[in-house]
């Protein structure tokens, strides 16, 4: 290729954002050679600069999410401080019926054609990331798997996902369930 279709080429391009100096930077392939090279040292520098902080900043964001993520063996320590009375179950189906069902299905099945891949609500056997209440708490709450999204920010307040956990409870075959509490008069929803 002549150098100065090359050079038009690149200017008419997107490589003009990488020019944060006010200088050219154009990858420049010499006609029949395969390797490439670029003009400028100082920008050579820069663009290792950029490139590293580019990746530095993706490894935060990769980061980060876990760090928010209640650690595995945090989550099975996790006592369940919501009863599982009928009241909290029932305020679980409500929640489950508004954001959940899209995927696992009104009955928690995931009999659905949307997400392939959602986990069974009613089957303990197939959990994959746990079945402790608080590992279940866990997984609303930060996601689970690659697909399932977290929670935390939708549903607002702890004791509604706990809700959820004792929802979910309610599906499982009845001799895997945990014993219900009757209500007392004094329990609060929320
Ligand atoms: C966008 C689709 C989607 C929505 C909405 C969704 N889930 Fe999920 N859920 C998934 C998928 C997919 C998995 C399986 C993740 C995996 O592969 O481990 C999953 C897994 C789970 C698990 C962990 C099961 C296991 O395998 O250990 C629980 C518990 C759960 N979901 C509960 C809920 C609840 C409660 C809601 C509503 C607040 C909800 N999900 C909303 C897609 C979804």
């Amino acid at each position: 290729m002549q150098p100065g279709k090359m050079d038009s080429l690149l200017k008419s391009s997107d490589w003009e954002t990488l020019d944060l100096t006010g200088r050219s930077v154009y990858i420049c392939s010499t006609d029949g050679s395969t390797g490439s090279c670029i003009r400028d040292a100082g920008v050579n520098l820069r663009i290792i600069c950029i490139a590293s902080a580019l990746a530095f900043s993706s490894l935060l964001l990769l980061a980060l999410p876990p760090q928010e993520r209640i650690p595995s063996a945090e989550a099975k320590k996790l006592k369940n401080p919501v009863p599982c009375t009928r009241k909290s179950i029932a305020q679980g189906r409500i929640s489950f019926a508004r954001y959940c069902t899209p995927c696992h299905g009104p009955d928690g099945k995931a009999q659905v054609d949307v997400v392939a891949d959602a986990t069974d609500l009613t089957s303990p056997g197939a959990f994959k990331s746990g079945v402790s209440d608080g590992e279940i708490f866990r997984s609303i709450r930060d996601g689970a798997g690659e697909t399932m999204p977290p929670f935390k920010t939708q549903i607002d307040g702890d004791t509604d996902l706990w809700h959820l956990v004792n929802y979910i409870h309610s599906l499982w075959p009845e001799q895997m369930r945990p014993p219900l509490e009757k209500d007392k008069s004094k329990e609060k929803d929320r």
